[in-house]
């Protein structure tokens, strides 16, 4: 019996894994069977900083690793690839969502994805994907803070560092905002960098010159405060990690005070770092895909909000404070366009989610707002694109030309003033000019190279050909240009920075427009950023830090410090709301 019975358990494992074998391919769907893939492919897809190359591993068809080889794209993005990326794992198909706010990055990977399948012939079986339900719990905290970025980290450290529980929420699938997108850099007077280098300056000067910025209609006691803490904040935001020793000049500054990242490195990719480093290190909860949807209020105090997740259900944060960081409303045409009318159909340079949510949130507390109208656009922004060139590249020796291929403005002149001049060419855009020797400075500038936005020949003469700009005249402008370089006298328009004589092959070109950048106005808050009624009285509970809130700038805000009003402010109402709760 015992042999019948081996004799019969080889047959059935020799059924077994000759139909095994027989396995090695699948129904095509049209009654064709198809031969199943095994082993690695690797696909390509374009993304905003060039080539996104992942390489798939499949088993019998199915995707069961992707490796991101190579990419260049924002930090920021990197857990949006990696979520894509685990998506399509998970259900074994390229039919995920697109990130908002990371668009161009999630068709690259998408694309890259799709690419390695062609290639390997896989026909690939969807496997339907279990929806993890987030919970829609009401919840309790010290404080709730609306906005991951620069603002409300800054409030966040600050807060926890002062003995407070702080929930953040953010609606992007990724921390940052507008910071994310910070290139230059971060003003401040009077610090030890600038001494190092024999810069005089000071808090007053710092103070004169974002006054005149901002045409005389700063707040002028927020401005003390944001002038004279600035240094401070520098040193404060080293202590938690950061490196900002390098300065520069931006316009509408009367001396070098813009404090950069590394080696030039984009401001906002080295801040975001250090607070996620902050982040993880002081267990701060941050709430992702998380929409503020509602303020809660007993008569003119705050208790907490309401928020939706990402499945759509909402529920309760309770808190013993609110504070508002959720930046600006450059991304928000219909309010745009409600202050500032002829800014109809311009561009942006904000990250989709800037669109002033909050400020419907905040109408049945009668929140005082302040300097709507002033509404600011980025001179040199690559049109369609709306890819900012940071002003960093005119400060670090770029000229303006028009299609003439002449100069017609002190290309560091402040914000307003240049995108005037632009808007009033042929055209409505001007080309940004520069050579290799700028490229250099910063790595800012190399990630334009790389993303393919320059224009790159080996002479003058090519350049303007190419930029389909008068060549001769090009020839012309750059060869006065370095005259005055060496004479140290624009006598045409004044550039005070002559810093770099355009001389050094390959020379570079960029057609670029003015877009929506900074919105100056927003909540009116003082100085200890307590939120103020139309009263006059100060909200509850209410603090707000960063581009949700007005008066700082005025007219016009001068570049670098944007990150200063975040950091400043930011810290500040982390530190008041979690000694205002104290025993509470
Ligand atoms: O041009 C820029 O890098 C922008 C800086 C800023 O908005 O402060």
């Amino acid at each position: 019996m015992k042999t019948i019975y081996k004799s019969l358990a080889i047959i059935l494992t020799l059924v077994l894994v000759l139909s095994l074998g027989a396995c090695q391919t699948n129904n095509a769907g049209n009654g064709t069977e198809q031969e199943l893939v095994n082993g690695q492919f690797v696909g390509e897809g374009r993304g905003k900083g060039g080539p996104v190359k992942l390489e798939l591993t499949f088993e019998n068809s199915v995707i069961n690793e992707i490796k991101v080889l190579e990419h260049n794209e924002s930090d920021y993005t990197e857990p949006v690839i990696a979520d894509l990326t685990n998506q399509m794992i998970k259900t074994n198909s390229t039919n995920v969502d697109i990130v908002s706010g990371a668009t161009l990055t999630s068709h690259a990977v998408i694309n890259a994805v799709k690419d390695a399948i062609k290639k390997s012939g896989a026909i690939l079986t969807a496997k339907e994907a279990i929806q993890e339900s987030e919970k829609a719990e009401d919840i309790s905290t010290d404080i709730v803070i609306i906005g991951s970025g620069g603002a409300g980290l800054s409030a966040a450290v600050e807060a926890t560092n002062s003995g407070a529980k702080v929930i953040v929420v953010e609606k992007n699938a990724f921390m940052g905002g507008n910071t994310n997108y910070a290139t230059g850099g971060m003003n401040a007077a009077g610090t030890k960098y600038q001494e190092a280098k024999g810069i005089e300056d000071s808090p007053e000067l710092h103070f004169q010159d974002t006054m005149k910025g901002g045409h005389d209609k700063n707040d002028p006691a927020l401005l003390k405060v944001f002038t004279d803490k600035a240094a401070d904040t520098v040193y404060w935001l080293e202590e938690l990690g950061a490196k900002l020793s390098e300065i520069g000049r931006s316009g509408g500054q009367s001396v070098d005070r813009i404090h950069k990242g590394p080696e030039g490195m984009p401001i906002g990719t080295h801040l975001m770092k250090v607070f996620a480093n902050q982040v993880e290190k002081l267990n701060i909860e941050v709430r992702l895909n998380t929409k503020a949807v509602e303020m809660i209020s007993e008569g003119n105090k705050v208790t907490g909000i309401k928020v939706e997740n990402k499945n759509g259900d909402t529920y309760t944060i309770s808190a013993k404070a609110v504070i508002l960081a959720s930046g600006g409303f450059g991304a928000n045409p219909d309010i745009v366009t409600k202050y500032k009318p002829e800014l109809e159909g311009f561009g942006t340079t904000n990250q989709p989610g800037a669109t002033g949510d909050v400020f419907s949130m905040l109408e049945k507390l009668d929140i005082a707002l302040t300097d709507m109208k002033e509404i600011q656009t980025h001179p040199t922004v690559v049109p369609r694109i709306n890819e900012m060139i940071t002003e960093g590249v005119r400060g670090d020796g770029a000229i303006l030309v028009n299609r003439d291929g002449k100069r017609f403005i002190n290309e560091l002149e402040t914000r307003d003033t240049v995108s005037k001049a632009i808007l009033s060419q042929e055209g409505n855009s001007a080309f940004l000019i520069f050579d290799q020797q700028v490229v250099d400075t910063a790595s800012a500038i190399k990630k334009y190279r790389d993303a393919g936005l320059l224009t790159e020949a080996t002479s003058l003469k090519e350049l303007g050909e190419k930029l389909k700009i008068n060549a001769t005249e090009l020839e012309g402008t750059i060869a006065a240009y370095n005259e005055y370089y060496k004479g140290q006298n624009d006598s045409e328009f004044g550039r005070r920075l002559l810093n770099v004589e355009l001389t050094k092959a390959p020379f570079y070109g960029v057609e670029v427009s003015p877009a929506i950048h900074h919105t100056m106005g927003g909540i009116k808050i003082n100085t200890n950023t307590e939120v103020i009624n139309n009263s006059g009285n100060v909200v509850e509970g209410l603090y707000a830090a960063g581009e949700v809130t007005g008066g700082i700038h005025g007219g016009n805000r001068i570049g670098g410090n944007a990150v200063t009003d975040i950091t400043v402010f930011g810290k500040i109402a982390g530190k008041n709301a979690a000694e205002a709760i104290k025993g509470r």
